[in-house]
């Protein structure tokens, strides 16, 4: 057992002003704000327009709020890892660019992708190391601009997605009653054929044709994904609830994955919570990717209270999913 727990000591976040909307996506493909509100439950998402800037643009001003917020100096910050399927570049890490743009110089870092679990893999990760004792200072991004990734031609994914970041500071405490409980991932290869990236990587590396194909761009067999969301999302959240004997009316909040309005309302459904502790800005961030969880503990900072019992739940491209139960460390000042 560590003598130390995980506990989230402040949440730094960044959307661009930038705002699309249905009427504008009306404009680009057949579709209808009407259909996008009921089938999806978007009505904006946010879009960052700033030229040659790319996710680390997003994620250092997320991190720059979230250091201000903490009173932390750059320098004692011993970590950085930055969750994300929208990265600068191939290579270096987005990470590295962020602790760059932020003046972050004793740390190590590192990218972390398990699409829209992107976050929760990388909270996961880093809380080992702070247990461990061996990192005191831990700053989790999420961030993603996946307007780079979206084919403004395709109606069944445009509408979904939106730009974003925001990220954490993770700290030891020795209160075991608060902080990061417990946390359970899964993952199924076997889901990549709903949901991925065609070209670009080492498979099929870009070219002419690949430009030409749109194959840089997000394919997704909605339904299919629909399902599994649904399904497993539900399964880690109930799993995590009786693991740890939580009654639906003991939970304070509810935070899922920004997907689909109707996937987060079938998992509240099968909790058996209610939808006033569910945690939801989907109508005007949209799918942020790895940017949803953290963005809604940025939202929500203020109500937030020491001790509220949290479950936070994710689904997406791999497939991978889980979900994190925490105890909320601090009241917001
Ligand atoms: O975060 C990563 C994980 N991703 C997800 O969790 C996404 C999961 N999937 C979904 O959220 C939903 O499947 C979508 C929102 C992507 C699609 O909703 P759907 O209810 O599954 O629609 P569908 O794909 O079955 O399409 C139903 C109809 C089709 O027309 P027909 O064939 O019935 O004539 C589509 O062509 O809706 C049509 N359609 C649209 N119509 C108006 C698809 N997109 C649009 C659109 N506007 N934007």
């Amino acid at each position: 057992m560590s003598k130390y727990n995980a506990i989230i000591t402040g949440v730094g976040g960044y959307v661009p002003d930038y705002i699309m909307t249905n009427q504008e996506l009306a404009q680009k493909v057949e579709t209808t704000d009407e259909w996008i509100m009921t089938r999806i439950g978007i009505k904006e998402r946010r879009i960052l327009k700033e030229e040659n800037e790319g996710t680390s643009f997003m994620g250092a001003k997320a991190v720059l709020q979230l250091l201000e917020k903490t009173n932390t100096n750059p320098d004692d910050v011993d970590m950085l890892i930055c969750g994300i399927v929208t990265p600068d570049m191939q290579f270096p890490a987005t990470a590295n660019i962020i602790s760059d743009k932020t003046g972050i110089k004793n740390a190590f870092g590192f990218d972390l992708n398990a699409g829209c679990s992107s976050f929760l893999y990388a909270l996961n990760t880093a809380s080992k190391y702070v247990e461990s004792g061996t990192h005191k200072k831990v700053i989790v991004v999420g961030a993603d601009k996946m307007s780079s990734i979206t084919d403004y031609t395709d109606r069944a994914t445009c509408p979904i997605f939106g730009d974003g970041a925001a990220a954490v500071l993770l700290e030891p405490s020795e209160d075991k009653e608060i902080g990061i409980i417990d946390t359970t991932m899964q993952v199924d290869g076997s889901g990549r054929k709903h949901l991925h990236q065609l070209a670009g990587g080492s498979q099929k590396p870009s070219s002419f044709e690949t430009v030409l194909n749109r194959e840089h761009f997000i394919y997704q067999e909605g339904q299919p994904v629909f399902k599994a969301a649904v399904s497993k999302m539900a399964d880690v959240s109930v799993d995590m609830m009786k693991k740890h004997d939580i009654k639906p009316d003991k939970l304070n909040w509810f935070v899922p994955h920004q997907a689909n309005m109707r996937i987060i309302e079938a998992t509240a459904k099968r909790m058996g919570i209610s939808k006033d502790i569910v945690m939801i800005n989907i109508h005007k961030f949209g799918n942020t990717t790895s940017a949803t969880i953290p963005l809604l503990l940025w939202e929500w900072e203020d109500k937030l209270k020491k001790g509220d019992q949290v479950i936070i739940a994710t689904f997406g491209a791999g497939f991978a999913w889980g979900a994190t139960y925490l105890k909320w460390a601090y009241n917001a000042k």
